[in-house]
C-alpha cells in the first residue's frame, strides 16, 4: 500500500520527462486522465488493469484532494495523482511518443462563446496528442455537449494523424463496459444522450503548425536547456534601493502570445526582487527575479525558491533585464546561459551564452 506522498506527486519536482519507469518502480504502458474530479475513474479502471500504470491530473484542489484520499485507501500502486492544469502536463511530463491513451471524463464545455477558448481539446490540442501518444495510442473522451464532441472530431480528423477508434466512426452514444462516473450518471438520469469521441494514432505528425508550439511552448524545451541568467561587470556600485526605481513595471514584453510582465518590484538590503508573470500560449508561470551582487558584479537570475519552465519566456525576460542593467550601469555582459539567439535581439555585446 502506497502512502498519500507517494501516490501524490509535486509537478515543480518532477521537472521535464520524469523517469517514469523509476517512479512506479517498475515498466509498464502509462495512461493518462485529464480532469479526474474526485477519482471514481481512475480507481476503476486502474483496478481492472493491474498491469498498467495510470497517472490523474486535476486542477480542482478539492476535487484533487477527494481524487488523493480514494486513491491512497484503495490500497493501488499503480496509481499516481498531480494537482496540474492537463495540457501543462501533456507537454512537462511525458516525452513524444510515451504515452499509451488518454481519457477525458466530462471536460468543462465552456459552453459560452465567449469561454470557448478555456477548452482543453481546442484544434491545436490534438497535435500535442499526436506528439504524446506512442503509435496506436488512443484519446477517449465522453461529454454530455454534442457540439463539443464534433468540434473535438474535426480538430482529430483535421491532423490527419488519427482513425476513428470504432468500425462506426468516431462518435457514439454508448459504450460497454465504461465506468459512469457522477456526470455521467446526472445526464443519464435525465434521459440526455451522452457522446463518447474515440480515436486512435495512425501517423507521427509532420509540418506541425507553427501556432502548435507557440500555444504549447513547453514543446520548444529540452531536458538539456538551462534556467537563464547574466553576470554583469558594472561601473557604479549596486544600490539596490536605486535600482528598484530604475528598473521597468507593468508589461515589458508583448509580442503574439506572449506577455511578460513585472507585478511588482521589491527591495531586500542586498538584492531586488522582481515578481514576474509571464503569459505564452496556454501557459502562464509566476516566479521572482534577483538581482544581487557577484564576484564579478551583478547576477540576474529566477529566484532558487521558483522553478518555472525555462520557456522562451522566461528566456527573453532574463534577457530583457540584462539589456537594462548594461544600460543602467553601463556595464559589461561576463556571462550569459540565455539563448543565443534570444540575447542577440536585445544586446549585441559578444559574450559565452548557449
Ligand atoms: C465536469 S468535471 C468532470 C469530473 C470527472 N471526470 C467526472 O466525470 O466525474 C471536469 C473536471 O476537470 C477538471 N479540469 C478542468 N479543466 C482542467 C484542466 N485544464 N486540467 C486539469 N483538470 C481540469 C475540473 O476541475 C473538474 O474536476
Amino acid at each position: 500500500m502506497l502512502k498519500k506522498e507517494e501516490v501524490v506527486l509535486k509537478e515543480e519536482s518532477l521537472g521535464l520527462f520524469p523517469d517514469w519507469e523509476s517512479i512506479f518502480n517498475r515498466k509498464a504502458p502509462i495512461f493518462l486522465e485529464i480532469g479526474i474530479g474526485n477519482g471514481e475513474f481512475i480507481k476503476w479502471i486502474a483496478e481492472r488493469h493491474p498491469e498498467n500504470n495510470y497517472v490523474g491530473i486535476e486542477v480542482a484542489r478539492e476535487f484533487f484532494k477527494k481524487a488523493v484520499n480514494r486513491i491512497t485507501s484503495s490500497g493501488l500502486t499503480n496509481v499516481r495523482l498531480i494537482h496540474c492544469e492537463g495540457a501543462k502536463a501533456l507537454c512537462q511530463l511525458f516525452k513524444n511518443g510515451s504515452l499509451s491513451g488518454l481519457y477525458l471524463n466530462f471536460p468543462d464545455p465552456w459552453a459560452k462563446k465567449k469561454q470557448k477558448r478555456r477548452r482543453l481539446v481546442n484544434k491545436l490540442f490534438p497535435w500535442l496528442l499526436a506528439l504524446k501518444l506512442l503509435d496506436s495510442g488512443f484519446f477517449l473522451m465522453v461529454t454530455d455537449f454534442k457540439e463539443y464532441a464534433e468540434e473535438v472530431v474535426e480538430a482529430f480528423l483535421n491532423t490527419k494523424c488519427f482513425a476513428p477508434l470504432w468500425k462506426e466512426g468516431p462518435m457514439r452514444n454508448r459504450l460497454e463496459d465504461y465506468y459512469h462516473t457522477k456526470y455521467a450518471r446526472k445526464w443519464l438520469a435525465c434521459g440526455l444522450p451522452l457522446f463518447f469521441v474515440g480515436f486512435k494514432k495512425v501517423k507521427t505528425p509532420e509540418n506541425i503548425p507553427a501556432e502548435v508550439f507557440e500555444y504549447y511552448p513547453i514543446l520548444k524545451i529540452s531536458k538539456e536547456d538551462s534556467m537563464p541568467h547574466s553576470i554583469i561587470q558594472v561601473e557604479k556600485p549596486f544600490v539596490p534601493s536605486e535600482l528598484v526605481n530604475e528598473l521597468p513595471e507593468g508589461i515589458i514584453f508583448q509580442k503574439d502570445q506572449k506577455v511578460i510582465k513585472i507585478l511588482e518590484k521589491f527591495l531586500s538590503s542586498k538584492s531586488v526582487l522582481l515578481d514576474s508573470l509571464i503569459s505564452e500560449g496556454h501557459l502562464v508561470q509566476r516566479f521572482f527575479v534577483t538581482i544581487s551582487p557577484h564576484s564579478n558584479g551583478l547576477i540576474v537570475k529566477i529566484h532558487d525558491s521558483d522553478k518555472p519552465l525555462p520557456t522562451e519566456g522566461v528566456h527573453t525576460l532574463i534577457a530583457l533585464l540584462t539589456k537594462e542593467l548594461l544600460r543602467i550601469y553601463s556595464g559589461k555582459l561576463l556571462k550569459t546561459t540565455c539563448k543565443k539567439h534570444i540575447i542577440k535581439t536585445f544586446t549585441t555585446e559578444e559574450v559565452n551564452s548557449t
